[in-house]
């Protein structure tokens, strides 16, 4: 597994683990209210499991298993993109919980799109298949 891969999942382990502690507390406020403030990280609850781990595990994974032969065309490129996938998408997902949700929503784009430029020439027809 490339390193990039191997921080991408783990950074996904994490917002999972985040974001199932903060829906706890909302669910646990929402039986006995103890802490009305807990209410702001609703949206960094959202993000973190939707973005941070549902989506950023997929990219993690997809750049770890995808046929390789097209990276040793542009490694540095395609090291480039991987590395911003992961930087991207974090900092989206920590902007759009502080509550700048279209910083936060530009920088999950970008991650979007870096994903899609270093993935797409990996996406070919090889083998029988290619027929
Ligand atoms: C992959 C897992 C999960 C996903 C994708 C997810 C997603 C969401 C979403 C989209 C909302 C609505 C937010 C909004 O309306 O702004 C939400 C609300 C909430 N979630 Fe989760 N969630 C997950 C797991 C959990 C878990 C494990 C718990 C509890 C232990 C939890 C507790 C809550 C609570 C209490 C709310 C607020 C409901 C309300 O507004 O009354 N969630 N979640």
């Amino acid at each position: 597994m490339p390193l990039v891969s191997v921080w991408l999942v783990r950074a996904a382990l994490l917002h999972l683990a985040g974001g199932f502690v903060i829906g706890a507390l909302l669910l646990a406020d929402r039986g006995v209210p103890f802490a009305p403030g807990v209410w702001a990280l609703r949206a960094l609850h959202t993000e973190m499991l939707l973005v941070g781990w549902m989506m950023q595990l997929v990219m993690g994974v997809a750049i770890w298993i995808f046929p390789r032969f097209a990276l040793r065309q542009a490694p540095q490129r395609s090291a480039v993109t991987a590395w911003l996938v992961l930087i991207l998408l974090n900092a989206g997902v920590v902007l759009v919980g502080a509550g700048a949700p279209v910083a936060g929503r530009l920088l999950e784009a970008a991650a979007a799109g870096s994903f899609a430029v270093h993935l797409w020439r990996r996406v070919a027809p090889s083998g029988l298949s290619a027929m």
